[in-house]
């Protein structure tokens, strides 16, 4: 295999990366495009890249990855550790689906009956939310522990709350033997008031009327019309997708998951994934000639592209030159939201 040149950018980079040694570690998410994420000193989804950060020694963190993966950083970083974003209008469209404001207004709502319902958030929400949770007692979980984390859930309270992503909610509560008839998504229009609180109250899982936009771009017709092309193929998915899409796959799980599925699958075997395309492609050249992998149709992530090369360069650029914009946390946040995602951290410990 031949490696194709550096580009100005990367060879730019490679040398700032020496040239701030140990002062620098890089992180990156699975969904960056090929050119940002193999300048990266860690790679992971988004718990191991949460749980690496407390690890981290270095001056700068600098993320690769969407504004709330950033914030969590900076929550878990070290006193005087700068973590920087090279652009922070990477912000994930469905962490922007839960107002914080709105999440505090309809959980008042909900527990002013003495209820203790205990909010679950999915990690791909703003600081601002997870201290709200926090402060309600509840935790965050990610697509690699959602199930650990819901029972954590149910054995703190008497009911949940599971924001924002409906399909992971939905499709964890099934490995939990939760039926439809046990849960209730939220109308959460007119600043909380349409809220059908006595639905809600009977519901054992309420759920935010959230969902992934990439993610929802997979159906079930997809899977059939691969699965009648190759009837010996497999098909894996992120549990963003639709509860459908989810049943009607081979398996499903974060994007950790989906790597170990590939890499562990037997010569010759021949695999569809639903989830961002970045990472499809990465497994697919990486792969090539021992087994097949393709898109189960093409969707990227607008906002993990938005790391581009030339602005991680202009970062480190920064960094050299004192001149940085890190992420800051509300000190009012801070500790209600550290607490929403140490109780992760340690109920999976
Ligand atoms: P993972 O935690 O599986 O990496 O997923 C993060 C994400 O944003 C998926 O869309
Ligand atoms: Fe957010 Fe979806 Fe992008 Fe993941 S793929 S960061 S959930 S918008």
């Amino acid at each position: 295999m031949t490696t194709a040149p550096l580009s100005n950018d990367a060879r730019a980079i490679e040398e700032l990366r020496s040239k701030l040694g140990g002062r620098l570690t890089i992180v990156g998410h699975h969904y960056e495009q090929e050119a940002t994420i193999q300048h990266c000193d860690i790679r992971g989804d988004s718990l191991e890249l949460a749980r690496r950060v407390p690890g981290i020694a270095s001056d700068y963190i600098v993320f690769c990855g969407v504004y709330f993966m950033a914030e969590s950083a900076a929550l878990l970083a070290r006193e005087g550790q700068q973590v920087l974003l090279p652009d922070h209008s990477a912000d994930c469209v469905m962490a922007q689906m839960t107002p914080a404001r709105l999440l505090d207004r309809v959980l008042g709502r909900l527990t002013a009956s003495g209820r203790k319902l205990v909010p679950l958030a999915y990690v791909n929400t703003s600081l601002a939310v997870k201290a709200v949770v926090g402060r309600y007692g509840g935790a965050v979980c990610t697509s690699a522990n959602a199930e650990k984390m819901m029972n954590w859930a149910f054995r703190q309270g008497d009911g949940v709350l599971f924001l924002p992503d409906k399909n992971l909610a939905r499709n964890t509560a099934r490995k939990l033997g939760i039926t439809g008839r046990d849960t209730h998504i939220l109308d959460v229009r007119k600043t909380g008031e349409a809220v059908d609180l006595a639905a809600a109250d009977k519901a054992a899982l309420v759920l935010w009327p959230g969902l992934c936009a990439i993610h929802a771009r997979f159906h079930p017709e997809q899977i059939e019309a691969v699965r009648k092309a190759d009837p010996s193929c497999k098909v894996i998915v992120h549990p963003e997708c639709s509860p459908e899409v989810v049943r009607a796959a081979d398996g499903a799980g974060s994007t950790t998951y989906i790597i170990e599925y590939v890499r562990n699958a037997p010569d010759g075997a021949h695999i569809y994934v639903g989830t961002e395309i970045n990472l499809v492609e990465r497994l697919a050249r990486e792969q090539e000639g021992r087994i097949r992998v393709e898109a189960l149709r093409s969707s990227a992530c607008s906002n993990m592209a938005k790391i581009t090369p030339e602005k991680l360069r202009a970062t480190l650029e920064g960094i050299v030159a004192g001149n940085t914009d890190p992420i800051t946390v509300p000190s009012e946040d801070s500790a209600p939201a550290k607490a929403s995602l140490e109780r992760m951290l340690e109920a999976c410990a």
